[in-house]
């Protein structure tokens, strides 16, 4: 491990957004008590040869297994997997997947470009039977960013505009276009030009809303995007996760509100739900929470499985535009051992009940949380919609004064990570909980215990 990577935690606020880092002194400090010399060899090796970056490079720890909700180290610790960067909806290497994947293997492992199979097009049409309205289109890529990529360019030529208006701390990826439109400005530091015709506005996040409509949102943030729709114009596409994962859940009449205003000015609205899609918000897609239909929505992450890599970008009937163009090929597109992973993981998902047990296990939780708030002065609230859940970690002055409990959230998290819960930290300080739609209650349980017991700790300190 490099010793130069270490950094006061103080100074890191404006990369934290996506996720804690790997540039701070706690994380050096877990690391020192917890990791033998074989697990550090490895992680040697690792850094010294993988490009370096905050949020990936060099490496917490490694590990030797995944299975349903947990992760297990190296070292063989395991841990409740309440991240799992949200591919884990089936469940770590569902067997029903692998089951899937190898009988694809033996048949049918590669589909070049020209030419179709049979798993791509069964995907395909499952995937529009799941979808409401004339979501009837598909175009599927190997990663949420790509596929988002897709999205600009078929909403750029169904329009004949150029401009997108997404939500200020949105993320869609890592790639140059994904970045122009994603709301985290750590991520465009020093990187040079972009796409032009990206603008930001607020989220509807009440805790941080620059218009301090307080702890419900008054939809200033959604009559501020409309005014933005109609100043410019010309916008080819609103972008938006339809709930940021940290989660803040926006009244259904922020959505109608921006549907509308979309419709009056032209534009598309394009939803986001790659880690929150497949059913975690306890509905198939989010957006039927709010009573609004999309013009496109962008799935991945879990859509192979957990195992292999895979997005889709759905699209109404109305946007098969571009017939006469050359819009570019992914060379994975049509994989038939990818699509045979995705077809798999939505039988399971139907077969399962994983939507419905999503919404109940959130109903049996988020009140669970609301008593931990109520026991912890550190929690300054806490939100969920199905099994998408955040604690957040801040002190509220008297005048309601927000200050994000940055350096405690960190603790809690390594806290968490000695008594075996994984989780990740979005924005600083909330404590972002995806497991996998799998877990049972008493997983579930267990990890509350966790949380109760490090957010009690750090208190204490
Ligand atoms: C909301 C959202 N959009 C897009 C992406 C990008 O997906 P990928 O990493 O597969 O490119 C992510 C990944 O974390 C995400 O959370």
């Amino acid at each position: 491990m490099s010793k130069n990577t270490s950094a006061d935690a103080g100074n890191l606020d404006a990369f934290r957004s996506e996720g804690d880092l790997n540039l701070s002194s706690q994380r050096d400090q877990w690391q020192a008590e917890h990791l033998g010399a074989p697990t550090r060899a490895l992680l040697a090796k690792d850094a010294s040869l993988f490009l370096h970056q905050s949020l990936s490079t060099p490496c917490l720890n490694a590990l030797r297994r995944v299975e349903g909700a947990w992760i297990e180290d190296v070292e063989g610790r395991r841990y409740l997997d309440f991240h799992g960067n949200c591919v884990h909806q089936v469940g770590f290497a569902n067997p029903k997947v692998i089951a899937a994947i190898k009988r694809q293997l033996d048949e049918l492992p590669f589909c070049p470009r020209r030419y179709t199979c049979e798993p791509a097009v069964r995907l395909a049409a499952k995937l529009t039977e799941l979808a409401p309205g004339d979501l009837k289109r598909v175009s599927f890529t190997t990663g949420g960013a790509t596929a988002i990529g897709m999205a600009l360019k078929y909403a750029r030529v169904a329009t004949g505009r150029f401009k997108f208006v997404s939500l200020w701390d949105s993320f869609h990826g890592a790639s140059l276009d994904a970045i122009s439109i994603g709301g985290e400005a750590a991520f465009r530091q020093g990187i040079g030009p972009l796409l032009p015709g990206c603008e930001h506005v607020p989220p509807p996040e009440p805790m941080r809303c620059p218009f301090g409509c307080g702890r419900t949102c008054n939809l200033t943030c959604a009559n501020y995007l409309e005014y933005v729709l109609a100043k410019e114009g010309d916008v080819a596409a609103v972008v938006a996760e339809t709930v940021r994962n940290t989660p803040f859940i926006p009244p259904p009449e922020y959505w109608q509100r921006i549907r509308a205003a979309c419709d009056k000015h032209g534009t598309l609205l394009i939803l986001d739900e790659i880690p929150i899609g497949l059913g975690r918000s306890g509905k198939f897609f989010a957006f039927e929470h709010f009573g609004i239909l999309p013009d496109m929505v962008v799935l991945g992450k879990g859509l192979g499985g957990g195992i292999l890599p895979l997005a889709a970008l759905l699209t109404r009937e109305s946007l098969n535009v571009a017939g006469h163009m050359a819009l570019g090929h992914f060379t994975h597109e049509k994989n038939p051992v990818a699509c045979a992973a995705g077809l798999a993981t939505l039988e399971v998902i139907q077969e399962e009940r994983l939507v419905e047990r999503a919404a109940a296990l959130g109903a049996y939780a988020l009140p669970k949380l609301r008593e931990l708030a109520a026991r912890h002065p550190l929690v300054a609230d806490v939100r969920g919609l199905g099994l998408l859940l955040g604690i957040e970690l801040a002190k509220v002055g008297p005048e309601g004064v927000f200050q994000p409990a940055v350096a405690a959230a960190e603790r809690v998290m390594y806290e968490s990570l000695k008594r075996g819960l994984n989780f990740k930290v979005t924005m600083g300080n909330v404590l972002t909980l995806t497991p996998a739609l799998t877990i049972t209650r008493a997983e579930l349980d267990q990890a509350l215990q966790i949380l109760d017991e490090a957010i009690g700790m750090v208190e204490k300190e």
